[in-house]
């Protein structure tokens, strides 16, 4: 539709009308013959709540979409489209690794290339707009959320946003093409730091390390053109941020410049009660408007008070217009009063829909995210031996996650399923072991399970620890249940559940071969399953192809890709613990005589059990000494640094090398040391290659006393290697 229809649509509609593009209900509710239950009711909406709302989430299908749309623009004032949303967090049906493993994949071309497919599908499943990325920076594994992250660095979780969106939205952000949806960045912002790791908890952050952490991630998503924005649930320094104006409006559309959607959380609008900023649903919608809240997902209070609010006077006409101009205009870039079902079709949906090009992407994928975290010579598995596969995983379809929710179970590859299916595992047998949980209650999306004790539980065990003293080696599939990572699923202790430790112990008792394979949704506390195990693998939830992929890398058909991108911490007493800590006064030295008065924990190491960006692969890499072109740069110069790698193992594998920057002294106190550039190096046995990058001016930049982003002059230190903690490095003057 042309602009000037467009606003002539706009001047059209009635101030009712224009409340109903704000609204935003679930799916269901505009279903034929849809009886308002379950969390709606709970919030009070009604079916005339629904009559106009200008976008539903929360379900998808061509046909049952379709049927949506026909019925809901025929009875609409103006025809207007419906805006088709849901959370498409890691594929749609072809589910890729949870986003904390796309990001230890270190590989954002291959991100883009994954989410432009779980895009396809989406579409063609009748979807707009997916809720993602989350680019929420994350420190804190006990937060359950993590899963939904890409990790704890700015830079690489920037690189991911960009990959998602340039995924969802294609390179030209050209909504209109069939197979394209809208991506949501969220949620703005510092929602990744709730106080304790506590789901909604508020969080505390300066905006100083808002700027330098928080918001890169934040402002690449914006700079890649992502249309919508979802403000976060809860208060960051005390102002909840769904009624934060300078967050929003200031921040988000003044400083960054975002001229697209916003939409709030779930039912965030009307938490603002339960916050204690607003006295009602009344003065919740008009905080919300005012701060700078477009579209109200799932709570009553535009639906029932923003006509009220403008009518008396209280709520200026002018917001409204403001933020329905921005959702037809939404609506309009989507081509929707073109093609309202935006190329989606049941045929569209067989085609696209787990299609072999997906799942052999989503496999890959599950290789190139895995981490390899510890190898004492015994991965790749020989096939020629017996292996004997033992744990509630080696079964387990419950891969993909809690955001899963479009997925179907049965097309999920089990970890049985992928060693029987890749032909290398005749000499596999599979055992059990033991229950994922044990005398334990979890709680998802209205499900309650409950998990007592398996009446043939020391059967189990005892059939397990025979195979494993029958067997050359044991492979070990543990972990926590799917509905102990994701929202609301914050947990104190990150463990491994204890009679699963029992399982690994017993087994390690008699086969001292044993790899450990972890799914998980967080980094967990892996201190006493590094004891048992001779190698740990770290598949996380691994996906719709998870067991091909694990299956994959077990037998050495591919090397491990993955590198730790949120540091394994050593235990939870450390947490946070990140490789991009401020330096301190009095720094610890681990080499050094024993100190006191230092920056240290008295029974605890400082540093995590895994750290930022290791990960072993099955090829042995070796580093020249950084070289640097030079060593001063002025302003609006380049550096190149470079480094020669060689693969001096017996197998081809990718290294991925790594380029940490720190910035010696500056007026604010500056990270240990940061990543700053990553390149993937595929080497074959005795090959040698350069990686070359480009030390930049931009890459120097800070923010400094004054709020002002600019380099400073000074000492900086390049280091190039294979994690966080290299000391290969090399030094140059910024003048
Ligand atoms: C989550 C959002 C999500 C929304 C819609 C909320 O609970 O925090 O990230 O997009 O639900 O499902």
């Amino acid at each position: 539709m042309r602009e000037q229809d467009l606003r002539e649509l706009l001047r059209s509609m009635s101030l009712e009308e224009k409340v109903g593009q704000m609204v935003q209900v679930t799916g269901a509710f505009l279903e034929e013959d849809a009886v308002i239950t379950g969390p709606a009711a709970d919030a009070g909406l009604t079916a005339d709540d629904c009559r106009l709302a200008g976008s539903i989430l929360g379900i998808a299908g061509a046909k049952r979409l379709r049927e949506i749309q026909d019925r809901y623009m025929e009875a609409h004032p103006h025809h207007i489209p419906l805006l088709m949303m849901a959370d498409v967090i890691h594929g749609y049906k072809t589910e890729f690794p949870i986003p904390l493993a796309l990001g230890a994949s270190f590989r954002p071309e291959a991100v883009e290339r994954a989410m432009g497919m779980a895009a396809a599908e989406a579409a063609s499943a009748g979807l707009h707009v997916t809720f993602s990325p989350m680019t929420d920076l994350v420190r804190d594994p006990r937060w359950g959320r993590v899963l939904e992250s890409f990790g704890e660095s700015p830079w690489l979780d920037a690189r991911m946003a960009e990959a998602y969106i340039r995924g969802y939205q294609g390179e030209d952000n050209d909504l209109a093409v069939p197979g394209r949806i809208a991506a949501c960045d969220k949620h703005f912002v510092g929602y990744g730091a709730p106080v304790a790791g506590r789901e909604y908890n508020h969080s505390e952050l300066s905006e100083h390390t808002i700027r330098e952490y928080y918001l890169p991630p934040k402002i690449a998503a914006i700079q890649a053109g992502t249309a919508c924005v979802m403000p976060a649930f809860q208060s960051l320094n005390g102002i909840p941020c769904t009624a934060y104006g300078k967050i929003q409006r200031d921040l988000l559309r003044g400083d960054l410049g975002f001229e697209g959607v916003t939409i709030s959380d779930w039912s965030a609008v009307g938490e603002l009660v339960a916050q204690g900023v607003a006295e009602d649903a009344r003065e919740a919608a008009k905080l919300a408007i005012q701060a700078g809240v477009d579209i109200d997902m799932m709570s009553v209070c535009y639906a029932r008070n923003l006509k009220d609010l403008v009518e008396s006077g209280e709520v200026e006409e002018r917001l409204v217009d403001e933020a329905v101009w921005r959702i037809l205009t939404l609506k309009n870039r989507l081509g929707l009063f073109e093609d309202p079902y935006h190329g989606s079709s049941p045929e569209a949906e067989r085609r696209t829909v787990l299609c072999r090009e997906h799942r052999e992407a989503a496999r890959e994928m599950v290789a190139d995210s895995l981490i390899l975290l510890k190898n004492e010579g015994v991965l790749p598995l020989n096939p020629e031996k017996k292996t004997a596969f033992i744990g509630p995983y080696v079964d387990s379809r419950d891969t993909c996650g809690s955001w899963a929710i479009f997925q179907d179970r049965a097309d999920t590859v089990t970890l049985r399923e992928g060693v029987t299916e890749c032909g290398l595992g005749e000499n596999a047998e599979f055992f059990q072991g033991c229950q994922v949980l044990e005398n334990t209650r979890v709680l998802g999306f209205g499900v309650e399970e409950v998990f007592g004790e398996p009446e043939n539980r020391e059967e189990l065990l005892r059939e397990a620890v025979e195979a494993a003293r029958r067997a050359d080696t044991v492979v070990l599939a543990l972990g926590e249940h799917t509905l102990q990572s994701g929202e609301a699923s914050s947990r104190g202790e990150i463990v491994i559940p204890a009679h699963q430790m029992e399982l690994l112990r017993r087994v390690a008792a008699v086969n001292p071969r044993v790899v450990t394979v972890v799914y998980a949704g967080r980094p967990l506390d892996l201190r006493e399953v590094e004891r048992y195990s001779a190698a740990i693998l770290v598949p996380f939830l691994p996906g719709t192809m998870g067991g091909a992929g694990i299956a994959d890398v077990l037998y050495g058909r591919r090397s491990p890709g993955g590198r730790v991108s949120m540091s394994f911490p050593w235990g939870t007493g450390q947490i946070p613990v990140y490789h991009n800590d401020y330096s301190t006064g009095r720094p610890y030295d681990p080499a050094g005589a024993e100190q006191k008065f230092v920056s240290r924990y008295l029974d605890i190491p400082n540093e995590p059990l895994y750290p930022f960006g290791f990960g072993l692969t099955y090829g042995s890499f070796t580093y020249s000494p950084v070289r640097l072109s030079g060593d001063e740069m002025g302003a609006g110069e380049t550096l190149t640094a470079s480094v020669t790698v060689t693969n001096t193992g017996a197998m081809e594998a990718t290294e991925k090398v790594q380029l940490y920057l720190r910035d010696e002294k500056a007026t604010t106190v500056r990270p240990r040391r940061e990543l700053k550039g990553m390149k993937a190096l595929r080497l074959k046995p005795g090959e040698s290659r350069e990686a070359v990058f480009a030390v930049t001016e931009e890459m120097l930049k800070i923010w400094d006393r004054e709020g002002r982003f600019l380099a400073e002059p000074g000492a900086f230190t390049v280091y190039i290697g294979p994690d966080s903690r290299t000391e290969n490095g090399a030094g140059f003057r910024y003048r």
